[in-house]
């Protein structure tokens, strides 16, 4: 079984991802930012599964805590064999007129800049040409970047946007080294996130507004993530999912 990294696997859709992806027997690094005892209390979980775990705080937006944290993840699981990109971030709800520089370029460096420099280090690691075995990277993108969040959070859509085109771009640059790299795009998720945002009942106001009339559960990315993570998925690079119950 895999060597797995996860970004922002303290809570959310990250943790439900780190616990279907023990169930199927990786190894998992768990990445955290401030909520260590969350991501403490998680690999004692994970760990009861049989698989190995551990959790390393870093600040992926931070060059150097992201080449510690792949240097880390090296000397307790071993050769990596996946990345879930998944951190990111809501900063309050505003229309861009009323958005500065400081806010904007906050938002960005931490939903994108981040998943560069885990994609950079994932590939150092995983390509034929440096030695690797080849894997897989799985981006966490959102259906904003498709809808705009007008009125809401038009730069974390952009930030999501980017993430889109990362996603494209890099697939085709690590196809041949036997790197696969995918993408899913949640809708209405049931996390704190909207908390963060500035709205906890966010999904409650919208849900009129999904086809399925209602937000997901985060154990439904989660099952996406790991099957494009998966050798069932072996032909699949460059792709999309849509996690957002028809939005
Ligand atoms: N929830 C939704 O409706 C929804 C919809 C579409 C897309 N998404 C995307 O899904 C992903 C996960 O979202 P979620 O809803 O699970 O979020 P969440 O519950 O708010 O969790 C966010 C995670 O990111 C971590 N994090 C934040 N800043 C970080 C940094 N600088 N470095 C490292 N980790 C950092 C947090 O760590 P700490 O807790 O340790 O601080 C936490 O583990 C995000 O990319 C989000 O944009 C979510």
């Amino acid at each position: 079984m895999g060597n797995i990294l996860i970004t922002g696997a303290s809570r959310g859709i990250g943790a439900a991802t780190a616990r279907v992806l023990a169930s199927k027997g990786h190894n998992l690094c768990i990445n955290y930012h401030q909520q260590k005892d969350s991501a403490d209390q998680l690999v004692k979980e994970l760990q009861k599964t049989g698989i190995k775990a551990i959790a390393v705080q870093a600040d992926v937006s931070k060059e150097l805590q992201v080449v510690d944290l792949f240097n880390t993840c090296d000397e307790h699981l071993g050769p990596l064999t996946g990345l879930v990109n998944n951190m990111g971030i809501l900063l309050p709800q505003m229309r861009v007129e009323q958005m500065d520089a400081q806010r904007i370029n906050c938002l960005l460096t931490t939903n994108v800049t981040s998943y560069f420099l885990c994609c950079r280090e994932a590939i150092k690691r995983m390509a034929l040409k440096n030695g690797g075995q080849g894997g897989a990277i799985v981006n966490v993108s959102s259906a904003a970047s498709r809808l705009g969040a007008a009125f809401e959070y038009v730069d974390y859509a952009a930030s999501k946007g980017a993430i889109d085109t990362l996603t494209i771009g890099l697939s085709k640059e690590v196809a041949l080294e036997a790197i696969r790299v995918n993408c899913v795009r949640p809708g209405f998720i049931a996390t704190n996130m909207h908390a963060d945002g500035g709205e906890p009942n966010r999904i409650e106001r919208v849900k009129d507004t999904i086809p399925m009339g209602r937000g997901g559960q985060p154990e439904k990315v989660a099952n996406a993530i790991a099957w494009l993570l998966s050798e069932e998925a072996s032909y699949v690079t460059g792709s999309f999912t849509e996690i957002a119950g028809g939005r």
